[in-house]
């Protein structure tokens, strides 16, 4: 291959509102569900999330693709004319139909561009800039454009005390381009994998064709995310520390090699048993779980995009990016910034 895949840009964008756990206790003790912010924080590190408001056009998924997209080109002195290929990883799409990724082509006038988008839940960037990467490198696209947004709040069960207290709204985006193949700064390598056997440990019973939503479902909330969470925690420390180790195997390379490691946001405590089979100092850990919570594909992205603009990234450094979602869908990407 003459060509390589470096990402040029990248943006962030989350809504306005800033719902605390100690919002969520008041909401849940209304119905009669005993939980504390200090459970919450000890359990999972979360403090805060941002919940969109679905009735604003501006908070919509594609809007805040949309934002997190336009600070990216920015970054990348790139125009939407310039763009190629628009990948959006979603679970979360503002409609079935049409892609969210064409909804955001059209906020754009991306022109020239096709859009797709991809749902890998949680490993949905990793999904997606490999992706980009590999289109990168056979020439058929020059600029690619991958977003990773998500609106959970319709989905998630404000009754159960599981779910709820995890996930939040936001975007996140990366302008990649093309260059040459021999190029130090690239991604190196990205490995996906996925285990459809793990279907029920989080996933969304009714609104896809199987299970039309009726009045009966929706007060069943079959509509809503059924999470296995004991279960879930357990595969994910396992497969993040493989895939990281494993990564860095494939490019000759060991943790003290990495200066960030960027892993998918769904529990601080997660986070932490991963590096600690790792053996990485937890200051290589890149972190924004405790201010947005879970906001499955965009949580790397966004934690990307803040360590670029606070000038903690800098040219040259190694960067791991690893993640684990519904599916169950794993993925890992190196990338040299
Ligand atoms: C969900 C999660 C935070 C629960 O934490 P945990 O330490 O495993 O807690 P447990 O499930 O063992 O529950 C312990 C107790 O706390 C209770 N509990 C659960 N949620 C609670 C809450 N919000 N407040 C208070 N108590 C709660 C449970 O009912 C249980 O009570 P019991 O012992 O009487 O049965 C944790 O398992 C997790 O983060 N899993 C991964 C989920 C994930 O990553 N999902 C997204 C994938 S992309």
């Amino acid at each position: 291959m003459d060509f390589a895949a470096r990402i040029t840009g990248t943006g962030a964008a989350f809504p306005e509102n800033r719902l605390s756990n100690a919002s969520i206790v008041e909401r849940l003790a209304k119905l009669g569900v005993e939980t504390s912010d200090t459970w919450i924080r000890e359990r999972t590190g979360i403090r805060e999330r941002r919940i969109s408001d679905v009735e604003n056009p501006a908070e919509l998924n594609s809007s805040l693709g949309f934002s997190a997209a336009q600070k990216a080109l920015e970054m990348a002195e790139k125009s939407a004319e310039d763009i190629d290929q628009i990948i959006y990883a979603t679970c979360s799409p503002d409609t079935l139909l049409p892609s969210t990724a064409c909804w955001l082509q059209h906020k754009l006038g991306a022109k020239k561009a096709w859009a797709m988008d991809i749902n890998a839940a949680c490993s949905g960037f990793i999904y997606g800039l490999a992706t980009a990467d590999k289109f990168i490198q056979t020439g058929q696209v020059k600029t690619s454009l991958v977003v990773a947004g998500e609106v959970l709040n319709p989905m998630v069960n404000w009754e159960d005390r599981n779910t709820c207290i995890l996930f939040g709204d936001g975007a996140g985006a990366a302008i990649v381009e093309q260059v040459p193949s021999d190029s130090t700064r690239r991604i190196l390598s990205s490995h996906l994998l996925s285990d459809g056997n793990l279907w029920d440990f989080l996933w969304v019973p009714a609104g896809g064709s199987n299970m039309e939503v009726s009045p009966e479902r929706y007060s069943r909330k079959l509509h809503k995310i059924k999470m296995k969470g004991k279960e879930i925690f357990k595969v994910a420390v396992k497969t993040l520390s493989d895939f990281a180790l494993h990564t860095l195997n494939k490019n000759l390379m060991t943790t003290d090699d990495l200066d960030w490691f960027v892993p998918h946001q769904a529990n601080l405590r997660i986070i932490e048993a991963v590096v600690k089979r790792i053996k990485l100092p937890m200051e290589k850990v890149l972190i924004n779980v405790d201010r947005y919570g879970n906001t499955s594909a965009a949580t790397i992205p966004t934690a990307l995009d803040e360590a670029v603009r606070d000038g903690r990234i800098k040219s040259g450094q190694t960067v791991l990016l690893d993640a684990f979602g519904a599916g169950l869908t794993y993925g890992s990407l190196l990338l040299r910034w």
